[in-house]
């Protein structure tokens, strides 16, 4: 660590009150808070309790108010419709003003849930800053989830009201949203009282008038609503997530220190200032979407792009770079898996020729650990830096990085950088103790966490303490493994739970073994992660058949590689299953899928001292040596 950044990153430590007090200091608040930190109800910790805010306010009014109005604040870029659009702070405040005061008229106020269903379009940025300003708590649900999933959401944070679009649009394919939303309501155990869609001309929908509206007759001259005040530790939002089970985990973020955190990280970490243009290429559907598409850069008066588009594909490998060029963006966001995309269609960057990335500074990734390679190529073909830094829905921000904005320290290729300010990292064995730099350890961050992090998970407060704070008392388990450097650089390497990361998506293994195993030919089955070129994980399955089950293994095979599309989303890329006779277990009973994970990714691997049955092994090379990555096992 180096001076500036040594210096600051030491004071968030020693005194978090004073070091968050003075960033919230760049905040609008309609009431100052009575303390900054609020440990009484530990391992949950509160920031700025007391306070009052609004982060829509903060994020498009308050811009307006200092005269930055005509300032482009979303731009629209999307591929996939041909259409584009920039709208200024002031026509965004007129947009969710009016959107706002529809939903007011459907009776959402302050402490309401609402859930968005929705595709890349602008309304879905309106709709998350619209509950925002109605002190409403929004929970925003990923595209490529199937209904069940969005059933299961439905029914825990029983929304007011559903706000969904007629279809989103794919590479290949149009995907109607309106009968996976009618599918999920028809199961869920909730009613909302009314579902909001927008009719895109792509593909409408059927509207049921009993319970649906059509977005732009319902919005059209509502009378635009001010923004209300909240606690600063009342929720913004739920987001669920996948944690060890099938039933997602509803992750709830505050109003005060998402604020004040986003905000700061946007100078801090990013180094971007008011009036530039950020883009994250990822979703609103997940965290990155949510901090870095909608609230951070507007957080800070940035101009931020929302791409209805891929990396490959609308139309070619250089869609990222013509973005970046058009829209000036001086900082950008995406996965690793992305930029592996771009890598293996176009390898020499020849979409980049001639095209000049004017004021282009850096490209940060998350998602998933950046490989050195893809690290490399980037570096080289883009001539900038490549940052990468790790974090989590539950953290809403990094926990790691390289604060470009305090101090450009030199990047370790393989590592996320140094835990940035605010953020105490430990690796740590089973008991607790600190293990040596270097060695390998559970990731764990002393408490408290810095403002911004989550508050819990809703409606599940003894789960949360279990998942995160029982491990190892004062500090929040991250469920990453890896090292820290003599230098504090941390090295992310793998989960230590049964999450598994696909193109840059966390998913449950145990999720989707809850699916297989509902199959009615299945008795056991064990799902695990492989290696894959593009998207860094995919997941496949072994099933072991009932007794007796006559029918073609090929035929269950495809089933259940069917039901985890209907039952996940197409998300989950699950795409191999095959039959084998038994499970490879510990004398306990526990399924030994980190053996079969090593032996499908053709990695060295020894025959574990608690099998039960080694022989089982040799049957179970055989069927991954199908549908791993071909390559040849290596017994150690
Ligand atoms: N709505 C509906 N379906 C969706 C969807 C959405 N919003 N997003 C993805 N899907 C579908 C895709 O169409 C695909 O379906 P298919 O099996 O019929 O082809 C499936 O889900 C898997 O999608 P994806 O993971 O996007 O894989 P891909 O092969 O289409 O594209 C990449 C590969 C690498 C280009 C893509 O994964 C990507 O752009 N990743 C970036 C990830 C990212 O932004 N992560 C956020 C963290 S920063
Ligand atoms: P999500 O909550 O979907 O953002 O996924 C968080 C998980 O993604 C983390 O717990 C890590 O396992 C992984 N992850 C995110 N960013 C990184 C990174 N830069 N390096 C390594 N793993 C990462």
């Amino acid at each position: 660590m180096e001076g500036t950044f040594k210096r600051l990153y030491a004071a968030s430590l020693a005194n978090p009150g004073a070091f968050w007090g003075e960033a919230a200091g760049e905040i609008a608040w309609f009431r100052p808070w009575n303390r900054v930190l609020d440990s009484a109800g530990a391992p949950f910790y509160r920031w700025f309790a007391g306070g009052e805010l609004n982060t829509c306010f903060n994020a498009v009014d308050r811009h307006v108010e200092a005269g930055r109005g005509a300032a482009p604040a979303l731009v629209y870029d999307s591929p996939v419709t041909g259409s584009k659009a920039v709208y200024t702070f002031a026509e965004l405040q007129a947009a969710v003003a009016e959107l706002a005061g529809a939903l007011g008229r459907l009776g959402v106020g302050r402490g309401d849930t609402v859930v968005i269903y929705m595709p890349m379009v602008p309304e879905a940025v309106f709709a998350m800053l619209a509950c925002a300003r109605l002190g409403a708590i929004h929970s925003v649900v990923f595209g490529g989830f199937a209904a069940s999933e969005l059933a299961a959401r439905i029914d825990d944070c029983r929304p007011k009201v559903v706000l969904s679009a007629s279809c989103g649009i794919e590479v290949k394919r149009i995907v109607e949203y309106k009968p996976l939303l009618d599918a999920a309501l028809a199961t869920a155990s909730h009613a909302p009282t009314r579902c909001l869609i927008l009719q895109r001309p792509e593909c409408p929908a059927e509207l049921d008038a009993s319970r649906d509206l059509d977005w732009k007759e319902w919005v059209a001259g509502s009378r635009p609503v001010d923004c209300v005040a909240v606690a600063a530790t009342d929720p913004l939002y739920i987001l669920y997530t996948s944690g060890t089970t099938g039933r997602p985990k509803g992750v709830v973020r505050d109003n005060g220190g998402h604020a004040v955190a986003l905000y700061w990280s946007m100078k801090n970490v990013y180094g971007v200032e008011p009036g530039e243009t950020f883009w994250a290429a990822s979703d609103i559907g997940w965290v990155v979407g949510h901090s870095y598409i909608v609230y951070g850069p507007l957080l800070n008066g940035n101009a931020t792009v929302l791409y209805e588009g891929k990396p490959v594909g609308t139309p070619d490998p250089g869609a990222f770079w013509r973005v970046v060029a058009e829209h000036d963006v001086k900082v950008m966001f995406t996965a690793p898996t992305a930029i592996r995309a771009i890598k293996r269609e176009d390898p020499d960057a020849s979409c980049l020729a001639g095209r000049s990335l004017g004021g282009f500074r850096a490209l940060y990734l998350a998602g998933e650990r950046t490989d050195p390679a893809t690290l490399e190529w980037a570096g080289a073909k883009l001539g900038v830096p490549i940052v990468d830094h790790w974090w989590q829905t539950e953290t809403g921000w990094a926990i790691c990085a390289t604060c470009r904005g305090i101090e450009a320290s030199p990047i370790r290729p393989g590592s996320a950088g140094l835990p940035v300010p605010g953020v105490d990292v430990r690796a740590l064995d089973a008991a607790g103790h600190e293990v040596a730099p270097g060695s390998i350890g559970a990731l764990a961050i002393k408490l408290p966490l810095p403002p911004g992090t989550f508050l819990g998970l809703w409606n599940a407060e003894q789960q949360c303490r279990e998942s995160y704070f029982a491990s190892f008392p004062g500090f929040y388990s991250t469920a990453d493994a890896g090292y820290i450097d003599r230098d504090g650089y941390v090295f992310v390497m793998s989960r230590t739970d049964d999450v598994i990361n696909v193109a840059g998506h966390r998913l449950s293994t145990g999720a989707m073994e809850e699916v297989l195993a509902a199959h009615p030919d299945v008795a056991e089955c064990a799902v695990f992660g492989i290696a894959d070129e593009i998207k860094g994980e995919v997941p496949i399955g072994l099933l072991v058949l009932k007794a007796g089950c006559a029918r073609p293994v090929d035929a269950i095979a495809a089933e259940c590689v069917a039901s985890i599309r209907e039952q996940i989303g197409p998300v989950a890329s699950f795409k191999a299953a095959a039959i084998v006779n038994r499970l490879p277990k510990t004398r306990s009973g526990k399924v030994l899928r980190g053996t079969m994970r090593r032996i499908a990714n053709g990695e060295p691997w020894s025959m574990p001292a608690t099998i039960d049955d080694p022989a089982i092994l040799e049957e179970i090379s055989r069927a991954l040596a199908v549908l791993g990555p071909q390559r040849a096992p290596e017994r150690t």
